[in-house]
């Protein structure tokens, strides 16, 4: 699929066929994660891939059903494919203090300019969904303020990798929101003026 058609395609999909996609498929969309970029390639990024029912399920039940339920279907449980993508940090340090870093910023840790750990797992989030759709499926991202707890007990994160929300991949279903065919709602946009700024901000 062409970047232009991927971009035209991009959207949170808010509702997902419940059958499996098939494990290659499946690979083929993490596997995105050797192709994304992260500051001294400290590699923070991470996925843990959830396929199974039941544990889907206790994701959805986790993340409650407010915002993800209509018309007895809750399209958390309904993805066949969740994705928990997390950053870690203490990656970053480590390798900011490895010799040849060291060597370049006069032998203390670099000063962080923003943490670029979320930076990446960022992009690692934006990669996994554009994969999903050039696979022809859809795709959502979703964030839980409790997230850090929920996935450390459903999932037994390490103490150090921090998700920064869940990927939900699968066949599109008809979607709630068909009729403004996004949630980036045409009243809600800002003017591209306020969004991009040309040679300096004003
Ligand atoms: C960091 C982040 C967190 C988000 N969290 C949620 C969420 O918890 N629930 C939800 O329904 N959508 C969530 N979204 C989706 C946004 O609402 C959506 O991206 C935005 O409305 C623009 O719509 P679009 O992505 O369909 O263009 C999140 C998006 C991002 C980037």
């Amino acid at each position: 699929m062409e970047f232009r058609e991927i971009l035209a395609k991009r959207r949170m999909h808010r509702s997902f066929e419940t059958d499996p996609l098939p494990q290659e498929q499946i690979e083929r969309i993490v596997g995105v994660i050797r192709r994304a970029p992260s500051g001294g390639f400290s590699q923070g990024g991470s996925i843990v891939v959830v396929t199974d029912d039941a544990k889907r399920n206790e994701i959805a039940a986790a993340f409650g059903d407010d915002h993800y339920s209509s018309g007895g279907r809750n399209y958390i449980a309904d993805a066949p494919v969740h994705l928990v993508l997390s950053a870690n940090e203490s990656l970053y340090h480590a390798r900011y203090t490895e010799a040849d870093k060291l060597a370049s910023t006069g032998g203390i840790e670099v000063t962080w300019p923003v943490p670029y750990w979320f930076v990446d797992a960022g992009a690692l989030m934006m990669l996994v969904l554009a994969a999903a759709i050039d696979e022809g499926l859809a795709s959502a991202f979703i964030g839980h303020p409790d997230q850090k707890r929920i996935f450390d007990e459903l999932l037994g994160l390490p103490p150090d990798v921090i998700p920064i929300g869940l990927a939900l991949i699968g066949r599109p279903a008809p979607d709630p929101n068909a009729a403004t065919g996004t949630s980036r709602r045409k009243d809600r946009q800002r003017p591209l003026d306020d969004l991009v700024h040309w040679q300096r901000w004003g």
